[in-house]
């Protein structure tokens, strides 16, 4: 067979050297929340219902994934992923898988107080749970709805569950929230959980990003830095996309060093240690957040093809991953698809 150069190795690599092994899943694009930095106020087009993936085709993916493509690890993500009606199903069965991958979720934590101990019973690792504010207020006019007090108890939820580390996810916005990283480290570091800053990408299906209006990750570090002492943490940072300080004097749960860290995808790009691979709600592996290019599993699923024919599929497509998602170059497009209908 011709693999265009691709050498004939099961991982998913790139031409760049990279191998990918965390797999992103995008459950459903659909949304309870309306964040201004992601969705326009009356939602969007949402995709039709047959071209979504059943929950047996997402685990025949996955398995696909684990068993010949070498993934280690999965991220249930949306759209809001607790919206789909078989989360809990889907991840019992891909905790059945050999060898049995580690497995999280990313959610807004919207009815996480209900599901949580289910979902730790069906062998979930962990939660991270978006949380950009403290103040009611301030969600309303960032989620463009009253939940506050839904998110918190869901995070109270996931970390009783043992969803441990419950790691929070923090996207601060010019004008609206951009005085809060101090407190919400503080809250943090009084509950236990692990907060990381992400800078806002251009990411939003209203194309409204403005590069101007980014807090950029070493302004985030100066605000804690007014309040704490962060010292860098040794641990080498590998694939990971959060820079990570140790916050002195302060432990986590599990009695080592707190942490925080900031995820400087625009100022600091991490794309030279990416080790993502991108699956859609609709079927569709992305090799890249910001790619352009999409390849159609599902059409091979539905199709009839056999497991390795598709996993030949994923491979091409994650040969064709380009070098670094190229935001600083002039002829930069922002995906077609947003971040919601990705999976984030
Ligand atoms: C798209 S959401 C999907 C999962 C879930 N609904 C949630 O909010 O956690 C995944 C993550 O992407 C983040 N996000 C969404 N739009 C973003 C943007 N334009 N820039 C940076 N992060 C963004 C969210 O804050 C969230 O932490
Ligand atoms: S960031 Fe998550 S919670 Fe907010 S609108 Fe997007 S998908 Fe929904």
């Amino acid at each position: 067979m011709d693999l265009g150069g691709r050498p004939a190795v099961p991982t998913l690599i790139d031409r760049f050297g990279r191998t990918a092994t965390d797999l992103r899943v995008s459950l459903t694009d659909r949304c309870n929340l309306r964040c201004t930095y992601c969705m326009p106020e009356q939602g969007l087009a949402w995709l039709p219902k047959q071209t979504l993936l059943t929950d047996d085709e997402i685990v025949r993916l996955v398995d696909i994934a684990v068993r010949r493509l070498g993934v280690t690890e999965i991220r249930f993500t949306g759209g809001e992923p607790l919206l789909r009606p078989g989360l809990v199903r889907i991840v019992d069965q891909v905790a059945r898988l050999e060898p049995r991958p580690k497995m999280s979720v990313t959610t807004n934590g919207i009815g996480l107080a209900r599901i949580a101990d289910s979902l730790a019973a069906a062998g979930l690792d962990r939660v991270n749970v978006s949380l950009d504010t403290l103040r009611p207020d301030r969600f309303q006019a960032l989620a463009r709805r009253e939940r506050l007090d839904d998110v918190l108890d869901g995070l109270r939820a996931a970390d009783a569950a043992g969803l441990r580390p419950v790691k929070l996810n923090t996207v601060l916005m010019r004008d609206i929230n951009d005085d809060e990283a101090a407190d919400l480290l503080t809250f943090a570091l009084e509950h236990g959980y692990e907060l990381r800053f992400i800078e806002q990408m251009p990411l939003d299906a209203q194309h409204a990003w403005r590069r101007e209006d980014m807090v950029a990750g070493e302004e985030i570090l100066a605000q804690l830095r007014a309040v704490y002492d962060l010292e860098p943490d040794p641990v080498d940072r590998g694939a990971a996309p959060a820079e990570t300080w140790l916050v002195a004097g302060h432990t986590g749960l599990d009695g080592r060093p707190a942490k925080v860290g900031v995820i400087a995808s625009v100022t600091q790009p991490f794309c030279g240690a990416c080790d993502r691979t991108r699956l859609t709600a609709d079927g569709q592996v992305r090799n890249c957040l910001f790619g352009q290019e999409e390849t159609d599993l599902r059409a091979l699923l539905r199709g009839g093809a056999e497991d390795e024919t598709i996993a030949d599929a994923w491979r091409a497509a994650m040969w064709g991953k380009r070098a670094g998602h190229g935001i600083d170059d002039p002829t930069f497009l922002q995906p077609a698809r947003p971040m919601s209908a990705i999976g984030g």
